[in-house]
Parts: structure tokens; sequence; C-alpha cells
């Protein structure tokens, strides 16, 4: 988390500085900073709040010229988010100036190790002590910015992505990363560093991405050299030309990215499957998973690990996998998988599901399935991304970028991913029958417009949200492959409206959550025809009997539960295996509409961060 800027060149670095950390919110927001060197004077502005709060102090404390500059906005870790701890962070001598995300976790023997030697400290944060580390090092050894940076990493525990400049020395910038990402925009006799490309896309669209325990020294006219952290060897720099475009990360018109990402759900979903799914040679086309027949035909059993929403999907996979492949899966939260000392060998696969692709317990459950001899499979959003380099294989969802923080299309991109693997495993093993085969591959066409459909409930689901927008708590029930769509449809509402929110598979309620149940308490139900359907018309009456208020997700034209529920919301018919595609969409209208109608931040929800790369 937090998010990182810098430029060096012949622009004024102010507005691209201050610009990207607006395209950076999402990684963190609850403090920001920037520092700049005009030629004489190192200025520094900083604050708790947001990006328009340091844009508002800057105006006050600061002249905004210089063509050197780094910039924070912050997710805290160490020390709570103020003024003081906020980032970039000098060293005792007020040369060296930092901006790091990460954490070091051996921060405090370091700190007190300086304390001995006559250090001083302002903040909480490890940020301060890693500088001054790095000064005394630069001391201490008598060696250039790059090589004192190099041999403090070296005594560093934890993670980071830093950028760091010396203002007697203001033509270079030092940046290195573990465990955190960073690319570096390379322009016309200018460079752009950032946490991801999106600061720098309308300067440039050629970067370079940091490797783990890389770092770079990038020199105004004498170019960016790349070396190894650990033994200063030197390592070759890749340019890469990137896809993005400038468009893909605006707002178009939405009033915010959330809203904007449900709407983008038909075409991400046909981004995802296009070139894959070959409906009229009745073929699925994967090459991460052609490659790897053999591992996934003579696996034991796939493992899926991921957080959050990324987690869900797993969940919805599991169904599908087991369903249509017959392959055993478990679905791990990578959390627990790292640190439990999981029974796993060789013939595993393990499937990692990541947006970002830089979910640090992620990439930490992989590291670890194949240091046990895994196959690791990462399904991932971003391009080049930690997951997807650190996996044997893998496939991108194809989704665009993702800003808004609460992960929507995310999601529906990542079932349809799965589904596709799961249908092609089928295939391969004989589990599915050619015109069960043929049928999915025709649904799963047909969804975008299906999704476009059930986005057209819009102003009803508005309405619903009106009438709700107050309660205290909110069950959402499901079953069978929309289990896991009741708890996404949870995580939603809780994470942007802050209403406490719980999902459950629909018989699990008499188990517990049914003692919740009174007039005050919504419930919302998903009902579609096809699953169980029956079942949950019997669980709806247990609600009703308990004055429950029930909001229904049902299939278009369905009168049974209608005339039970309070509310319904319909969704185009569909296979069960895919109807989490759907149901899905009203659940992500309801809790946007919500927290809008509340008031909330909808796509910077308080102490989240799109990219979690700490633990
Ligand atoms: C919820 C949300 C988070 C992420 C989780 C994993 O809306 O966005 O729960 O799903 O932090 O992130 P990725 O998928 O990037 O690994």
């Amino acid at each position: 988390m937090c998010g990182i800027v810098g430029y060096i060149g012949t622009r004024e670095a102010y507005p691209i500085i201050i610009e990207g950390l607006k395209r950076l919110e999402y990684r963190g927001y609850d403090s920001a900073g920037i520092a700049l060197f005009d030629g004489s004077e190192l200025k520094i502005s900083k604050t708790k709040g947001k990006v328009s709060d340091l844009e508002a102090r800057a105006d006050k404390e600061i002249t905004k010229n210089g063509n050197i500059g780094i910039g924070h906005t912050r997710w805290a870790t160490h020390g709570v988010p103020n003024d003081v701890n906020s980032h970039p962070h000098i060293s005792n001598s007020g040369d060296l100036v930092i901006i790091h995300n990460g954490i070091i976790e051996n921060y405090e023997t370091l700190k007190q190790e300086l304390i001995s030697r006559g250090y001083t400290f302002k903040s909480d944060t490890d940020t301060e002590v890693l500088i001054n580390l790095i000064e005394e090092v630069k001391k201490q050894e008598n060696v250039k910015l790059g090589q004192a940076v190099q041999i403090a990493l070296n005594q560093v525990i934890g993670a980071y992505a830093i950028a760091v400049f010396d203002k007697t020395k203001p033509e270079e910038i030092v940046i290195a990363r573990l465990g955190s990402p960073l690319a570096v925009g390379v322009g016309e006799n200018e460079y752009f560093i950032a946490s991801d490309a999106s600061p720098f896309l309308e300067y440039t669209k050629n970067a370079i991405y940091l490797e783990d325990e890389e770092m770079a020294i990038i020199r105004f006219h004498k170019g960016i050299k790349v070396r190894k952290i650990k033994d200063d060897s030197i390592v070759p720099a890749y340019v890469q030309e990137l896809q993005m475009n400038l468009e893909q990360i605006e707002k178009g018109g939405y009033e915010h990215f959330m809203l904007k990402e449900i709407h983008e759900q038909p075409k991400a979903i046909t981004d995802t499957y296009r070139g894959r799914l070959l409906r009229n040679e009745a073929i699925i086309k994967m090459a991460g998973v052609e490659d790897n027949m053999k591992k996934f035909l003579n696996a034991n059993r796939i493992i899926i690990v991921a957080c959050g929403t990324s987690w869900h999907a797993g969940l919805v996979a599991e169904y599908i996998f087991e369903e249509l492949a017959r392959i055993p899966v478990e679905v791990e939260y990578a959390s627990e998988f790292r640190y439990r000392n999981p029974i796993i060998g060789e013939n595993d696969v393990v499937i990692a599901i990541s947006q970002s692709g830089e979910t640090a317990d992620t990439l930490a459950a992989i590291k670890l399935a194949k240091s046990k001899g895994a196959f690791v499979f990462g399904v991932c959003n971003v391009v080049g991304s930690s997951i997807a380099r650190e996996a044997h294989a893998g496939a991108y969802t194809h989704a665009g970028p993702e800003i808004g923080v609460a992960s929507t299309k995310a999601f529906t991109t990542q079932i349809t991913i799965l589904t596709l693997m799961a249908l092609r495993l089928a295939r391969a093993k004989g589990t599915i029958s050619s015109s069960d085969f043929r049928q999915h591959l025709l649904e799963l066409e047909l969804i975008p417009n299906k999704v476009e459909q059930a986005l057209k409930s819009d102003a009803h689901i508005k309405m619903i949200a009106d009438i709700y927008k107050d309660s205290r708590n909110c069950l959402y029930l499901g079953r069978g492959f929309n289990f896991p769509v009741a708890l996404e449809g949870a995580l939603k509402l809780k994470e942007i409206s802050y209403i406490h929110a719980e999902g459950y598979p629909a018989a699990e309620m008499k188990h517990g959550p049914i003692a919740l149940i009174d007039e005050n308490m919504p419930i919302i139900v998903i009902a579609t025809k096809k699953g169980h359907y029956e079942k949950v018309v019997s669980n709806i009456q247990e609600i009703k009997s308990r004055k429950g208020k029930i909001i229904g997700i049902v299939t278009e034209g369905d009168t049974q539960v209608r005339e039970l529920a309070d509310h319904v919301i319909e969704v185009p018919d569909t296979l069960e295996s895919l109807s989490p595609l759907l149901t899905t969409i009203p659940l992500q209208l309801l809790s946007y509409h919500i927290a809008v109608l509340l008031g909330k931040n909808v796509d910077q929800p308080r102490n989240l961060a799109k990219s979690v790369t700490v633990e």
C-alpha cells in the first residue's frame, strides 16, 4: 500500500507528482506529501489527509518550482496518520529525502543503533529510520548515495519500494524494490517513478518494471542503471511498451470509478474470453493451460489461494471445477495458508487469484507452494505484476485497470477465466459431454448482454437502497454457486457503506443467524430458478415468518418469490454455474447506491487500500 511518485527531467515536477498521486490514491489516502528541489532549496510539504489537502497546504507553504521531486500518498502502517508521520522523510543532516511503500520489520533495532550514534527522530515511522540508516552508511563508508542505499538495504528486513535523493547532488534519484511494486517511465531526457504506470501514461508509454531485490540509479542526462541489491551486479534494463491508455484510468463521465467499473463488466467479460472461447470451433484455447495440461490432469487436487473478493471468486471456482472437471478443489485464505505449514507436494496445482497481482499474502503463499514443488498458476489482472511473474504459468483477466477500491469487474472476470479453465479441463478429462460443453460456450457468450440487462435495474435498486440505507445490519443468503456471491455482496456493503453485513449459505441461517431476524433486518436472498430454488423459497418462508425484510434476487419472470418478498430484483436466466456473473450485479449496485446515499467516499473507503502489499 501507499503510492509513490517521482520525477527528474526538464519539466516542473510539482504538477506531475500531484496528478500522479491522485491517480495512486487508491493505494492509500490517509496522508500525502511532496519534496521538491529547485536548484537551491529543498521544499517539503506534507499533511494528514488526501492529496487535495496536500495541494491546499502546499499552496500556502512552498513555491512549486523544481525539476526533481518525489511524492507519497500513505496508508499508515507504523505511526498514526498525522502530519509528522507523513512522507517524505528527511535525514538528520537535512540532505537526504525519501518516500517509502512497505514495512521495515527490524526498524526498532536499527533505530536504537542509530540513536546510540546520536541520531534523533521526529516521527514514529520505520521510513525515517531507513533514511537515517542510509545517511549513516554514506558517512561511515564514504560512498555515493546509490551505494549507501544498497548497503543499507542489505541490513533491512521487510518490504519496500523507495525513492531517495540528495539535495546536494540533485541530478539523480535512487530507487529500489522488494515486495512492493515500482515502475519507471522513460521519456526523452526525463524519468518518472511510480508504484504503477498510471501517473506517467500521458508522458510516455515506455516503462521499466523493477524486479524484487533490484535497485536503479536514475541520472538526469545519463540514463538509468539497474543493479541487484544483494551483490551490486548490473541487470539489463528491459524497457517495455505499455498497452494501457489514459481513457481507461479516467472516470469517463461516471460519478465514481466503482460505478464506471460496474458498468464496464459486459466489455470486461468479453475481453476476458475474447480469443479464448472459440464457439464456432467448439474449443477453448488458453496457452497457460494447454502448455501445462499434464500438470492439471495429473493433479491430486487444486488449491486456490487468494484474499478478499478474489477469495470469493475462488469459492465460486471450487463449485465450477468440481462440477465440471471433477477435480477436488480447496480454497484457502492466502494469509492462513502461508503460515500453517500446509501439506502440499508436486502433484498439487495451486491457483493464485489476485486482481492487483501484488497482494503480499498471496505472493507469499505461492512462494511457499513453489518451494514445496507445487505447480503454480496465476490469475491476475495487472499485467507484469509480481504474482503474474512469480507463477509458473497463468492467465490474465484483461479487465482493464480497476481503480475503485471495492472490487467489481475483477470479480466477474476472475469467475469468467476460471470457468474457461474448468471447461477446458473438463473437455480434456472427458467429464463434460460435447453438447453440454457447446451449451456452456454459447451461454458464456451471452453473459455480457445479460449483464447489460441486469444493469438496467439500476433505478429500481437505487429506490431499494434508499429504503434500507439506514439499516445497522444486513444478511446476505445464497446456496450452491451463489453462496460465495452472498459473501461478496456482504463484503461490498460493509467496505463502502460501513454497515455490518454477513453472508451465509441460506440453509445455515437456522443454525444461528436466524436469531438476528426481526422487522428491522433486511435480508438479501439470491433465489434464482436454477439451483436449489425450492429450498431457498423455504428459507424465505422462514424469514418471512420472523418478519425480516426480504429483497430477492430472482430470475426474470419469477412469481413465487415475488409473492413472499418485500422487493425483487430480476436478473436474466442462465446456466446455474454461470449465474454468479449475473446475481452479483444487483448486489454491487445496491452497495454502491447505499454508500452514495449515505455520503460515503465510495472509491476510497476508510481504512482500506486497493493493493495490500503488506501482510
Ligand atoms: C474487496 C477488495 C479486496 C481485494 C483483496 C485482494 O472489494 O477489493 O478484498 O479483493 O484485497 O486483492 P487482490 O485481488 O488484488 O489480490
